[in-house]
């Protein structure tokens, strides 16, 4: 389980731990079951609702409006993001040794964070898409054109990107050399941070502030907006009011339970407790099961889309 390779071997200082062991969630065997079921029946939700809209929106051609474009890229983004711990975690949870590889787990922390990312920002041109939307119903189709589509898209995955590639370039070098195991299910910054052999309260602070900021700063905007927004339907509007409240209401829902634990995990000063591992399941199975529930099965038009995709479908199904 722990590789020891000396340095004058290898002529390497970096990490002597060549992988990491998961403590997984419980050691009970009933409970084990119980949340075998429950993350099995999630991924398999979350996987399907996404890719029911991501193949509605590329094959009815009525919806090429801009904010299904943004909705398939968002239910893209969910089954990226909830393959990335779940799968592992689902098969590791009856086993006794759950191992993760040194890269695999760098893996894991990279694409959580490079998907997360854009995610949260692609969430926030979502919610200016609605503004336009809502507030500017007139000028939708010459702001939110396929140019600032693209623009909003390629920008959600640069930052993505850079936030996660800027916080990995200082813990690939890391040395990792004793402890190796993990009290989680997935790989994350935090407790891996932890592990290694060096002081890492600079590089700790460094995550913290990244992450912290990355996930905050989303929060509140989103948060803003969707008030900014409530606040002009009410100001223009008597009978419009209810129905943005309910519309906004379900996403703020999403984004609480989205940006909720992410906060905790990363501006917590001493993430030890075990409720943050509890907490993780949220966004690893809830929210990219939620998104498709609340942005889409609620939307009329969506609705009717699928029916016809699924009208479209039968003639090859039947020859089949
Ligand atoms: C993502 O958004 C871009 C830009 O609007 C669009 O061209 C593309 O089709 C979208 N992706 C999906 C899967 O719909």
């Amino acid at each position: 389980m722990l590789t020891l390779t000396s340095e004058a071997m290898y002529g390497t200082n970096r990490s002597v731990v060549s992988e990491f062991v998961f403590l997984g969630m419980t050691n009970t065997w009933e409970i084990q079951l119980l949340l075998f079921v429950f993350t099995f029946l999630f991924y398999f939700a979350s996987m399907i609702g996404n890719l029911v809209i991501v193949l509605t929106v590329t094959l009815d051609v009525h919806l090429k409006s801009p904010l299904y474009f943004l909705l398939a890229n968002l239910s893209v983004l969910d089954m990226i993001f909830c393959s990335i711990t779940a799968p592992k975690m689902i098969c590791d949870i009856f086993k006794e040794h759950k191992t993760i590889s040194f890269w695999g787990c760098i893996t894991q922390i990279f694409f959580s964070h490079a998907v997360g990312g854009t995610e949260m920002v692609l969430l926030i041109a979502m919610t200016f898409d609605r503004y336009v939307a809502i507030c500017k119903p007139l000028h939708y189709l010459s702001v939110m054109s396929p140019r600032v589509c693209l623009f909003f898209l390629v920008t959600s995955w640069v930052i993505g990107l850079t936030h996660s590639v800027v916080q990995l370039v200082f813990v690939v070098g890391l040395p990792f050399c004793g402890p190796h195991t993990l009290d989680s299910f997935y790989c994350d910054l935090p407790r891996l941070l932890r592990l290694a052999c060096t002081n890492t309260q600079a590089l700790e602070l460094m995550v913290t502030v990244n992450s912290g900021l990355i996930s905050v700063g989303s929060f509140l905007l989103l948060v803003i907006s969707y008030i900014f927004i409530l606040f002009i339907v009410w100001k223009h509007s008597t009978g419009g009011l209810s129905k943005a409240l309910s519309t906004l209401s379900a996403h703020v829902t999403v984004v609480v339970l989205f940006f909720g634990p992410l906060m905790f995990f990363y501006t917590w000063p001493s993430p030890t407790s075990h409720l943050d591992k509890y907490l993780a399941i949220f966004d690893a199975f809830i929210t990219p099961f939620l998104n498709p529930v609340i942005y889409t099965f609620r939307n009329k038009d969506m609705k009717v889309a699928m029916g016809r995709v699924w009208g479209y479908l039968r003639p090859y199904r039947e020859m089949s």
